[in-house]
Parts: structure tokens; sequence; C-alpha cells
């Protein structure tokens, strides 16, 4: 296992060796013990998304698959078919966000903004007062194609105060962002066990406005992603309505446990945080320089601009950092040629010192020169 490189990407990431472990057995999905880990593992997603638990005022619904057929089922499940949608775009996963409306003949309008720049609350204001038929607004907490974090308590506020639901794709933030349903007022949260978790891919979830989901009941134009049914047969059976990742939901219950014992959703964002800090350091000593200006970097991934050097391949850069032990990712930005570096996963300060060392040293054996 030592050989394996070191996941500095967006997902799927390094786990531990105890979360790995938790997949050696096989469950049945009808095992009394298996129907108690999904349940416990639902009662610790509500909580770290801070629902209430006495009055079950948001309900998890976990979906097998990966992290976009969750947000696919989301919007399925809770915007009606004569509903309409304003999906906030700065990058690649709001994109995605239209093209499942569109996909799925859900109305919606777009507010677009630079891969760099957060979207306005106030603007979004405007365009739901201008608009009375927007019934949802769907909104990407960091956006993880540059690693931006966007404003989401304001554009929450302005989106409750207009009488609309709110959809949040927090895919690449829960459990080291804080993101309360009781200080942020949404329909819905959305995410999966492979990113801050820390588990496995294989499943994803949402944390549902129960008076939104008991409403939603037909919505869905799809039988495998309708929310609302999978809510449905879990209430009633506390089974899954199809195969459950049972091997997935084993990690994901681990994983929840190191969570837990790390100091949930503080202790996570605080070592992500000195990961971060550490990675921003050690590139810009280097001389590398980072896409996004502190303010708006998320401690998820951050994106470097590529050295001004003709020397430099990404894929031979790649390959160089591979053999020492460090996979890292492509940019992903539409308009500037860039590389990401992950400061996530089951991975510390010195696993980040250790990799901008590595990076020092691939730069220089492809022959570029930085600063
Ligand atoms: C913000 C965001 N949304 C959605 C997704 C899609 O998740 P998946 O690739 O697991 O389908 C990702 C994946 O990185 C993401 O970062």
């Amino acid at each position: 296992m030592s050989d394996e490189p070191l996941l500095l990407t967006p997902g799927p990431l390094t786990t531990s060796k105890a979360t790995k472990e938790a997949m050696l057995r096989d469950w049945g999905s009808r095992d009394a013990q298996f129907i108690e880990l999904t349940a416990t593992v639902c009662q610790k997603l509500e909580a770290i998304a801070g629902a209430d638990q006495n009055t079950r005022s948001h309900v998890c619904v976990p979906i097998q698959g990966s992290g976009t057929f969750a947000v696919e089922a989301t919007i399925d499940t809770l915007v009606p078919r004569d509903g309409k949608v304003l999906a906030l775009i700065n990058g690649a996963y709001g994109q995605r966000i239209a093209k499942i409306c569109e996909v799925k003949g859900r109305a919606f309008v777009t507010l677009e903004t630079a891969e760099d720049t957060p979207p306005e609350a106030d603007l979004v204001a405007v365009r739901l007062k201008d608009d009375p038929a927007i019934t949802h607004v769907a909104a990407v907490h960091c956006e993880t194609t540059s690693g931006i974090l966007n404003p989401i308590a304001e554009i929450a506020t302005v989106v409750a105060e207009a009488g609309r639901q709110l959809i949040i794709d927090a895919m690449s933030t829960f459990g080291a962002l804080p993101l309360s349903v009781g200080e942020i007022k949404c329909a819905a949260i959305v995410a999966s066990a492979n990113k801050c978790l820390e588990g496995v891919p294989g499943v994803g979830f949402a944390i549902i406005k129960q008076s939104e989901l008991a409403a939603s009941a037909g919505n869905a134009s799809s039988v495998s992603l309708d929310l609302y049914d999978q809510w449905q047969y879990l209430e009633k059976t506390d089974q899954w309505r199809f195969t459950p990742p049972t091997h997935v939901l084993a990690a994901l219950d681990q994983a929840l446990i190191e969570h837990e014992r790390e100091g949930g959703v503080e202790g996570r964002g605080n070592r992500y945080h000195e990961n971060c800090q550490t990675l921003m350091h050690g590139m810009q000593e280097l001389g590398f320089k980072s896409y996004l200006p502190d303010i708006l970097q998320a401690p998820i991934i951050v994106t470097f601009l590529p050295p001004d050097d003709a020397n430099f391949k990404f894929d031979k850069f790649y390959a160089k950092l591979q053999d020492r032990g460090f996979a890292i990712y492509p940019g992903k930005l539409t308009k500037v040629d860039s590389f990401r570096i992950g400061c996530i996963g089951h991975i510390t300060r010195s696993n980040i010192e250790n990799a901008v060392e590595a990076v020092a040293a691939a730069i220089e054996e492809i022959g570029v020169t930085l600063k």
C-alpha cells in the first residue's frame, strides 16, 4: 500500500487504512447490521449539516453513484416539472447544473460570472425580483473548477427573502467548511462520500428540508434518481430501494467515526486550512502563482498557473510527481492554462511539505526555470 501515490486531487482522495479495511466484509443488504449502519450514517450526515435531530427538519437521502448523480437526483426531485431554476455559474459544476436542468426539461436561466468572480447576492436578488417564475436557485459552495469559495450565506439570505428555494452543491466542502441548515436557509445540501468526509466513491446524498421532500412526489422524471421514492422506501422498510453500495457505506461509517474524532467540521477544516496554507506558501516560495486572490481561495484545492517556460509540459510534470508519490490534477479553467493541487483527504501538513519538495525536484528535472 505504501507505493500508492498520495492523491492531491479533487477526489477520489487518499483515505485512511481503517476506512479501506472497513470494506473487507460482505454485507447483505437486508442484514440488521447493514440496516443499522445506513441509519447511523444518515443520522451523522444530518448532524454534520446541522439538522434538528428532534424535528428532523432536514433528512438525509442517500443515493447510489457519484456526486453528479446526487445533484441530478436532487434537482429532478425537488424542482416541479413546471418549476424554473436560476443556476449560478462560475465554473464547470455550475455549468453541469444548467446541463442537468436542460436534459431534465426544467426551465432555467443562468447568472454567470467569470471563473475568478463569485456571484453577487444583490444581483441574485434582482434576478428573483424580475422573474417571479423562478422557483429554485442552485448554487455551488466551492466551485472546484478553480477552488473559489462562493458567498453561500449571502445568497441563501436573498433567496429566502424572495420566498424561493435554494439547492446547494456542497460536494467539495461538506464536512470541512461550516454549512448548517439551522443558519443557512435552504431546501437541500448535496454532497458525496469521497471528498471532505474522506470516504470512498460510490454514494452521494442530499440533506433535504422535510417539508419540501414531502411535497415532491411525482416530480422526478427518472426512476433511479427519484429521491422522494428513495426516502419513502427507506422510511417504510429501512432498506435501500435498489442494491445499496454496501462496502462504500461501511467505509463511510468508518470515515465518519474518524471525522468525529478529529473534531468534526471544525477539526477537519483546520487541518485542510493548514494544508492549504502550507501548499500556497511553499509553491509561492518556488515561484509559482496561484490563480485566485487569497481572499477567494477555499482550503480545498488550489489552481496554479504554469511557469512561463516552454519546457513546462503538464504531462511530464505530472509523471515526475507521480514517480515521487504524488498525484495532482490538470486545470479545468476554460480560458487560462493551469493545474491544480488538492489539500483534502487523509493527508497532513508534512505530506504537503513533501509534495512541495517533489514539485521543486520535478521542475528542476524537466529543466524549468521559475521566478
Ligand atoms: C462542486 C462539485 N460538484 C459536483 C461534482 C461532481 O461529482 P462527481 O465527479 O463525483 O460526479 C464535483 C466533483 O469534483 C464537485 O467538485
